[in-house]
């Protein structure tokens, strides 16, 4: 089985690097740049049919959500142009594509989880990119599947975990928004997910009504001030920083892009389809904050993070 994952240095895309060499019966290839530049994707087709792949995987996206308001071009190259772009490359080869995209494609005016068809309405560039993105995959490749996650954290790259034990370091107390409600997701335990996916749907295993979007996140659903004392909980058990946690509003933090007030995904879909589920946050955190810890020791900075 040889799953080809488009970037390398990303949160997913080094989970999945990692969590592959742990299966047997799955070669992974990642191409990132400056092989392959999504914004430049003429080198795609000669690449896939080199690899001849079984699936392509595409967690690669312009994710610098404030830096998108007045980035736009940048990010619709990536996000929708970069990812029809992989999407029809794999279909050429009669390739499934699994594209990875955000729960920011929704307004989060919304009560409770979002389900896979409820309406959606961006409120910042880089969502309205991912959405224009999943439209494109699924004009451009029929045998898709559009995994909508959230709040990505790991021991990688830039995210909220990593900066809060930075913070947590740095200042006696934080205060961390309290009005936004999403769903904490572990790169590595999506990645786990994905790569129990992609064989299922290889080769013959492929069934027309696979196709379409799923939710695909942790549980359970928490706000930022939340999660950040979650955060600082397992770090104390683990010796490391743990400072108190005020909450504050959305308006306290001013930033470029709006965020959803609640971005909360209902994940039955691909559960009863696939039976996947992820592991609950708490769970997860007791993996990730140890390495966290483990490779920045208390006389180092972790590193500066989005
Ligand atoms: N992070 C989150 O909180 C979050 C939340 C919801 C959904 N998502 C979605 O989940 C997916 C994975 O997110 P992530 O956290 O892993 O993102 P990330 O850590 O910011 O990594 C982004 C990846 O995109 C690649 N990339 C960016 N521009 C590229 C270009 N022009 N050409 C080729 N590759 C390019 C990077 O490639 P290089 O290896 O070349 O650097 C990197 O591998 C994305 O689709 C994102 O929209 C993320």
């Amino acid at each position: 089985m040889h799953i080809l994952v488009i970037g390398r240095q990303g949160q997913v895309a080094r989970s999945l690097i990692e969590r592959a060499e742990t299966r047997g019966g799955i070669v992974l290839t990642a191409l990132g740049r400056p092989e392959l530049d999504l914004s430049r994707p003429d080198r795609l087709d000669d690449l896939l049919r080199r690899h001849g792949p079984d699936v392509v995987i595409n967690p690669a996206a312009y994710t610098a959500v404030d830096r998108a308001e007045t980035d736009s071009a940048a990010a619709f190259a990536v996000n929708r142009d970069g990812a029809r772009a992989v999407a029809e490359a794999a279909g050429r080869l009669g390739v499934p594509v699994i594209h990875l995209s955000t729960d920011y494609v929704f307004d989060g005016a919304g009560e409770g989880a979002y389900r896979e068809d409820d309406p959606v309405g961006p409120r910042s560039v880089y969502g309205r990119s991912k959405l224009a993105g999943e439209q494109a995959v699924a004009e451009a490749n029929a045998k898709h599947l559009i995994i909508r996650t959230a709040w990505v954290y790991s021991p990688f790259g830039a995210n909220f975990a990593r900066t809060m034990l930075r913070l947590g370091r740095e200042r006696p107390s934080l205060g961390v928004v309290d009005d936004q409600w999403g769903s904490p997701t572990y790169a590595p335990d999506l990645a786990d997910a994905l790569l129990a996916l992609a064989p299922r749907l290889a080769g013959p295993a492929w069934c027309d009504d696979f196709a379409g979007i799923y939710h695909l996140a942790g549980a359970p659903a928490m706000t930022w001030c939340a999660f950040a004392r979650e955060i600082f909980a397992v770090s104390a058990r683990h010796g490391g920083p743990a400072v108190p946690v005020q909450a504050i509003g959305t308006a306290d933090y001013p930033t470029a892009a709006v965020r959803p007030a609640n971005s909360r995904l209902d994940c039955s879909r691909i559960e009863h389809r696939f039976g996947l589920r992820l592991p609950e946050v708490r769970d997860a955190l007791e993996r990730c904050v140890p390495r966290i810890l483990a490779a920045n020791p208390a006389n180092t900075t972790i590193g500066a993070t989005r």
